[in-house]
């Protein structure tokens, strides 16, 4: 099983997350960053996952780009998609809603939101003046959820037998 991990960061959270999913994940998993690496062979692989940062309520743009312009090659995926973002709850999954397509949504094995963090170094000056007033935040945190990260790799992994029903 061939897995591309394809994703958008500004600041690395979502990069360290794929990372981290990459090494759970295990077997031949390649990692594109939609802003560096050259535009992936989605026929070269069997799973492909998609992950971005929410910024102002929105996903990277790259990252709406390759789903639209891949949407029918991505719904013969086995497929995951997830978002990396500081808000919480109600909140955070209309965020994972509104950054992919309903129609890749709905076909995907696992959706999930793992957190994120502020890091005021990798920020810049408009960026930091905003955290400061819009999350109260004067410095450097991570809230990563690794376990929820852990968790999504292990639902991916997970094989569909029809005989289970039976036992
Ligand atoms: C300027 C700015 C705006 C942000 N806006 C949101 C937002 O609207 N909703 C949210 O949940 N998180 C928001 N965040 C938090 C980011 O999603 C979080 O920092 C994430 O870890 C960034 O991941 P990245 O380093 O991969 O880009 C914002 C962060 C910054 C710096």
């Amino acid at each position: 099983m061939k897995t591309l991990i394809v994703y958008a960061t500004q600041h690395g959270c979502t990069k360290k997350i794929s990372e981290q999913m990459k090494d759970y994940l295990g077997g031949d998993v390649t990692l594109v960053n939609l802003r560096n690496d050259s535009a992936p062979i989605l026929k070269n692989y069997d799973r492909v996952i998609i992950g971005g940062s929410i910024h102002a309520g929105q996903i990277q743009k790259r990252v709406k780009e390759f789903c639209s312009s891949n949407l029918a090659g991505l719904m013969q995926k086995e497929l995951g998609l997830f978002i990396c973002c500081m808000e919480e709850g109600e909140t955070a999954q209309k965020q994972l809603e509104n950054a992919y397509p309903e129609e890749l949504l709905l076909s995907a094995k696992a959706t999930a939101y793992f957190g994120g963090a502020f890091d005021f170094g990798r920020m810049n000056f408009l960026e930091r003046m905003i955290v400061k007033k819009v999350a109260h935040v004067k410095q450097s945190t991570s809230k990563v959820d690794f376990e929820a990260v852990h968790n999504f790799s292990k639902r991916m992994d997970r094989i569909f037998n029809p005989f289970l029903f039976l036992a």
